[in-house]
C-alpha cells in the first residue's frame, strides 16, 4: 500500500517565501524514507516554479483546485492540461473550503475527478462532515454520499488511480483532531464504500487523514491500518513540520 504526505498549503506566502519552503524541503528530499510520497500544493502563482525546481526529485507539484473543462471561456479558470503542461503532477479537488466558500457540489467535483484522471493527473479527492453532521450521526451518510456521487461513476481502473482524503471540517484549522480510532472507523467505512463500487481496486486506493494534522499526533493515526497518511494544512506551511510528518509516514 502506498503512504502519502501531502502538504496544502492553501492562499499562504509571497514568491519569496514559498520559493524558500520548496528548497527547503529539495534540500532534504533524499534524506527521506523511501517508502513514502511527497506532494506539495502551492497556490497557483508558485505552481511553475516549484514544480521545476522539484524535476529530479521524489517530490511531487499538486494544484488545489481545477476546472472541469479542456479550455473555454471561463474567466479566472485553469484546466487540466495547463497544469499538466508546467509539470503539475496532482491535484486537489472537492476541500472543504471549496465546498464551503465556492459552492462546489459533489456533482461539479465528480467532474473535475474525471478532467484530471482523462489528463493524466492525481486527483486527491477531499470529503469530510460538518460538525453538526457528526452530533446528528449523519456523518457515515455523508461521507457514503460525497463518495458515491462523486466518484460513483468511474470504472475500477480510473478509480484506482483516485486519492481520497478524509477531512472531517469539524477537524480543519481548529485545532481539533479525530481521534486514531473515530479516523479508523471512517477511514475503513469509505474503503467499503469504495469496496462497493470498484471491488478489490479499493484495497489499494490511498486514503489520507486531514484535519489539524501535526507531528505530535501524526503517529497515532498514520499507524492505524486504513490511514495511509495525511492532507496537511498548517504544518505544511513550516519545512521541518512537514519534513518530520514525511518521516512519521515512512515508517508505517
Ligand atoms: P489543517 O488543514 O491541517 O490546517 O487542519 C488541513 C486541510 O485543510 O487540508
Amino acid at each position: 500500500m502506498r503512504t502519502i504526505v501531502a502538504g496544502n498549503w492553501k492562499m499562504h506566502k509571497d514568491r519569496t517565501e514559498a520559493l524558500d519552503l520548496v528548497m527547503a524541503l529539495v534540500a532534504e528530499a533524499e534524506t527521506l524514507p523511501a517508502g513514502v510520497e511527497m506532494v506539495i500544493a502551492p497556490p497557483y502563482p508558485f505552481l511553475a516554479m516549484a514544480a521545476e525546481r522539484v524535476r529530479g526529485t521524489r517530490i511531487t507539484v499538486a494544484a488545489q483546485n481545477c476546472h472541469e473543462a479542456k479550455q473555454g471561456a471561463y474567466t479566472g479558470e485553469v484546466s487540466v492540461a495547463m497544469l499538466g503542461s508546467i509539470g503539475v503532477g496532482a491535484c486537489i479537488v472537492g476541500h472543504s473550503e471549496r465546498r464551503q466558500y465556492f459552492n462546489e457540489t459533489d456533482a461539479a467535483v465528480g467532474r473535475k475527478v474525471k478532467a484530471l484522471l482523462e489528463g493524466g493527473l492525481m486527483p486527491i479527492y477531499c470529503c469530510g462532515e460538518l460538525l453538526e453532521e457528526r452530533q446528528g450521526e449523519q456523518h457515515f451518510a455523508v461521507v457514503e454520499r460525497q463518495i458515491t456521487e462523486a466518484l460513483g461513476a468511474l470504472d475500477a481502473s480510473a478509480l484506482a488511480r483516485v486519492v481520497v482524503a478524509y477531512e472531517p471540517v469539524w477537524a480543519i484549522g481548529t485545532g481539533l483532531t479525530a481521534s486514531p480510532e473515530q479516523a479508523q472507523e471512517m477511514h475503513a467505512f469509505i474503503r467499503k464504500t469504495l469496496r462497493g463500487l470498484a471491488g478489490d481496486v479499493a484495497d489499494a486506493i490511498p486514503i489520507l487523514y486531514g484535519g489539524s494534522c501535526k507531528p505530535d499526533n501524526a503517529a497515532g493515526l498514520f499507524s492505524q491500518q486504513d490511514i495511509n497518511g495525511g492532507l496537511i494544512g498548517g504544518a505544511a506551511l513550516e519545512a521541518a513540520s512537514f519534513l518530520e510528518l514525511v518521516r512519521i509516514g515512512g515508517r508505517k
